[in-house]
């Protein structure tokens, strides 16, 4: 595919959505740049399959200057003090927030969520950086009580050094700024690779990112295609420039970064895979529980990675639950994202759409059955699918074993507390578990049974900048957000002068 056409705009754009922030060239060392073997990808928009532009599919010489451009330019930014690069991060803020709307609508246009959604997106994301600008100022090392007199000891905190973050379609701002806010406030350059789905919103804030004064280098962003990605990563891995690989995705991939930067023995976070637990005890309020498991599951579709995956209700208010749960999903509106008063946008791909289908098929012929949904949505253009729930699940089906990320409330009933507990541990995954309960006693039981990174009591939407976004088990490791997202971004340095005449 070759457009030639600088900032070139398809169908896949409604009018009155253009905005000068489209950008259709990768980011090198503060300026546009094409591949340099000048091949290109579409960028479609998921809520009627048009195309929006086509951006650069970049490969391996594209990288090589990216990481040359990235490790010349940490060299400065290291350089300057915690309170100048506070300042230009707190002016990348200022930017991002004059222009929330723009940036909010190329995210439904590129992503399919909801225009609400995608503001709500922006003002998530954009916290990182101001709570990284505050964070970057109090990066404190230690002055340690010498075990000889003879001796001051010292614990310095270092940016690691250039870092490289690959991000996820289903957020494409906030999954980006929650690793920029705190590497570049730790002193870090960072190259971007965005999903290949959306690489337009992580252009658009590397040009307002120019505007705000961070200097060329600091941060560069790489686009490239699905057939290209390995490469991309595979130089990335390789090179001993890259100190540091933050990665949001797969579970599978993330196995891949691991076993890859072995060689190179990067520093890593990762935030993997889920398979969220969502428990609805007799002990609830039901309404806020629904109200719970509308926000948490519907929100993106189902396309996140702490979306409840399995409802586990217990039986005294299970057909309370069900039957609300039904009403809810019933009232959903389904469309495209731009338009006013819909809560669902499409789902980011064909391919989405096709397992979300697998799931339902696998449960339905296994004795699941439909509620309301369970089909794709066919009188709309784009990937919809249409919000269900489930009943008679098990923890068999490849509905509760496999991160569906789609928008399927599946639900299994359970009698006694240990059973739900064993029931929502029984996974590979501990990223996130949610539990609803009045009972004091079993909110701190269950709190502390639960095999996961967090823990929603009562609660269906924990992220926020302030608290430690992150898994364990194979939902990866590494914190983002709160005051240990910029650990992840430092070396600490222990120096010790010696042979002092005191
Ligand atoms: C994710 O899906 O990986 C992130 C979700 C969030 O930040 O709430």
């Amino acid at each position: 595919m070759a457009t030639k056409l600088v900032n070139f705009l398809g169908k896949g754009v409604p009018q009155g959505a253009r905005s000068p922030f489209f950008k259709n060239r990768g980011w090198i060392n503060g300026q546009w740049v094409e591949a340099k073997e000048k091949r290109y990808f579409p960028v479609t928009n998921p809520a009627n399959t048009e195309l929006i532009t086509e951006v650069p599919d970049m490969q391996r010489e594209d990288v090589l200057e990216a990481i040359e451009s990235s490790y010349a330019a940490q060299k400065l930014w290291r350089r300057q003090t915690a309170k100048s690069r506070a300042l230009l991060l707190r002016q990348w803020y200022e930017l991002m927030n004059k222009h929330k709307s723009e940036i909010a609508k190329m995210i439904t246009i590129e992503q399919g969520k909801p225009y609400t959604e995608s503001l709500n997106e922006v003002n998530y994301g954009m916290s990182f950086i101001d709570w990284f600008s505050e964070e970057g100022k109090r990066l404190y090392g230690d002055v340690l009580p010498s075990p000889q007199e003879n001796k001051r000891m010292f614990l310095m905190k270092e940016p690691v050094g250039v870092a490289a973050l690959i991000t996820p379609w289903n957020f494409p701002l906030a999954m980006i700024t929650r690793k920029a806010g705190a590497a570049l406030a730790a002193g870090c350059s960072i190259i971007i690779k965005p999903s290949e789905e959306t690489p337009l919103t992580a252009l658009a804030i590397a040009q307002l990112s120019h505007e705000a004064g961070i200097p060329p280098g600091v941060i560069n962003v790489l686009t490239c295609s699905r057939d290209s990605v390995h490469e991309v990563s595979d130089v990335l891995l390789d090179d001993e420039r890259i100190s540091k690989i933050s990665f949001t995705g797969s579970t599978a991939i993330g196995k891949r970064l691991i076993a890859g930067s072995a060689n190179t023995v990067k520093k890593l976070s990762l935030e993997l895979g889920g398979n969220a637990p969502f428990i609805v005890f007799d002990t609830a309020d039901v309404d806020v529980a629904v109200k719970g498991a509308i926000a948490g599951k519907f929100r993106n579709a189902g396309q996140t990675c702490v979306s409840p995956n399995r409802l586990l209700v217990q039986s005294k208010i299970y057909n309370e639950f069900v039957d609300k749960l039904t009403q809810a999903v019933s009232n959903l509106k389904v469309g495209d994202g731009l338009n006013d008063g819909i809560d669902q946008g499409p789902l980011i791909n064909a391919g989405a759409i096709d397992k979300v289908e697998r799931h339902v098929n696998d449960a339905v012929d296994q004795g699941g059955e439909v509620l309301v949904g369970g089909t794709r949505m066919t009188s709309l253009p784009g990937t919809f699918y249409n919000p269900s729930v489930l009943i008679n699940v098990n923890n068999e089906m490849l509905i509760t074993r496999e991160e569906t990320f789609g928008p399927i409330a599946p639900i299994i009933k359970f009698d006694t507390e240990d059973e739900a507990v064993s029931i929502a541990n029984n996974t590979q995954f501990g990223l996130i578990g949610y539990f609803y309960s009045r009972d004091i006693d079993q909110i701190w039981r269950v709190s502390d049974a639960l095999e996961t990174g967090m823990v929603g009591i009562n609660e269906a939407l924990l992220s926020n900048e302030v608290g430690a976004f992150g898994g364990k088990k194979q939902s990866g490791f590494g914190r983002e957000g709160s005051k240990y997202g910029i650990n992840e971004y430092i070396n600490i340095k222990y120096v010790c002068m010696g042979n002092l005449k005191t």
